[in-house]
């Protein structure tokens, strides 16, 4: 061994040193290649072999090859001891600790007034009604013209109906649908149209927008009785038990003959209570035959097909169900009052 170069014990304690020092596989990894590497110190070591006495060689190479052996097995051992460290340091790190309380995440729900026109969808969609929708921006002629109501008619005023400045309005009801349906197309109908509306109104029992929903069916034979049999099934679904339909003569300009429609209070069976004003009947809608103007309009001849019509309001309905008293709870969108319902 010549004296530039460290005899196999003294490099491999200071193989074992390094080693064990080594901080991280980073360090190790360099340790390694120190030592270990093709140009490593144990290579260098084993390549001067050749210069010793024949003699020597065999021994020398021996231990040379026993001694770069430990030190592998030595590099590999703290291989391992840092790998598992690094992972139980993870752990550590990551520790969750299953016994603190949670934070509750707040689920939302459907409006009262969705689940009431998703209801009412339900029963005519199973009566082979379709869903039919109109624009909330209509023009005079489908809200108001061609529904047969007349240019004087007080719904028309400006203190009924909001006018945009293009000469449209809010439609004040979902009938405009009616005519949006017919408009080029052949009978048979039968539709529902749920929807908002507008007009100028606000008292506590009257809101600028509510909601509406549309009935419609145009066959040929279409009488007064098979109206009467859809509301009564209609009433019969919303309130969950039989219902006591009322029927008063009235006057709508899209319906020959029109009436509106009450149902027997089904808080106090016609006895009078809050809810119904001590009326013992709680107003419902209008309905009626349509007129045959507005199939003429149509072009439907009114010979051959007749239909009936209905509409009423949805919100009363919610609020019914759900024991809201006051309209407004409905619509100013307090997640408190709604959390209630
Ligand atoms: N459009 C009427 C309103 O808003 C309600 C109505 C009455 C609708 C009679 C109809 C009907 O379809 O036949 O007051």
């Amino acid at each position: 061994m010549t004296a530039d170069k460290p005899d196999l014990g003294t490099l491999e304690e200071r193989a074992g040193v390094e080693i064990a020092a080594a901080g991280d596989l980073h360090e190790l990894t360099a340790v390694r290649a120190r030592y270990l590497g093709k140009k490593g110190s144990v290579a260098a070591l084993l390549r001067s072999i050749g210069e010793l006495e024949p003699s020597e060689r065999g021994r020398v190479g021996q231990e040379a090859n026993a001694a770069k052996q430990r030190i592998e097995a030595a590099a590999a051992a703290r291989k391992g001891d840092l790998e598992r460290a690094g992972r139980e340091q993870v752990l550590a790190s990551q520790r969750l600790d299953v016994s603190l309380r949670g934070t509750a995440t707040r689920t939302g729900h459907l409006h009262p007034i969705t689940h009431v026109t998703r209801d009412m969808v339900q029963f005519f969609t199973s009566l082979g009604f379709s869903i039919e929708e109109g624009p909330e921006i209509e023009t005079e002629y489908n809200n108001f013209e061609a529904l047969n109501i007349p240019a004087d008619h007080p719904a028309r005023d400006e203190q009924d109906t909001f006018y945009l400045d293009d000469g449209r309005l809010l439609r004040t009801h979902t009938s405009n649908v009616q005519i949006r349906v017919m408009a080029g197309r052949k009978p048979p109908f039968r539709f529902i149209a749920p929807g908002r509306v507008y007009r100028h109104d606000l008292s506590p029992r009257h809101s600028p927008m509510f909601h509406q929903i549309e009935g419609f069916l145009v066959d040929e034979r279409v009488t007064f009785g098979d109206l009467k049999g859809v509301l009564y099934g209609f009433g019969r679904h919303l309130m969950g038990r039989d219902i006591e339909l009322r029927f008063r003569s009235n006057h709508f300009p899209f319906t020959e003959p029109s009436a509106e429609m009450d149902y027997a209070c089904v808080l106090c069976d016609k006895q009078g209570c809050a809810a119904c004003s001590q009326h013992g009947w709680m107003e419902w809608g209008g309905c009626g035959m349509i007129h045959p103007k507005v199939l003429e309009r149509c072009e439907i001849d009114p010979d051959r097909y007749q239909g009936f019509a209905f509409g009423m309001g949805i919100d009363r309905t919610a609020m019914l169900r759900y024991g809201i008293p006051q309209l407004r709870h409905l619509f100013e969108g307090d997640v408190r009052v709604l959390e209630q319902i």
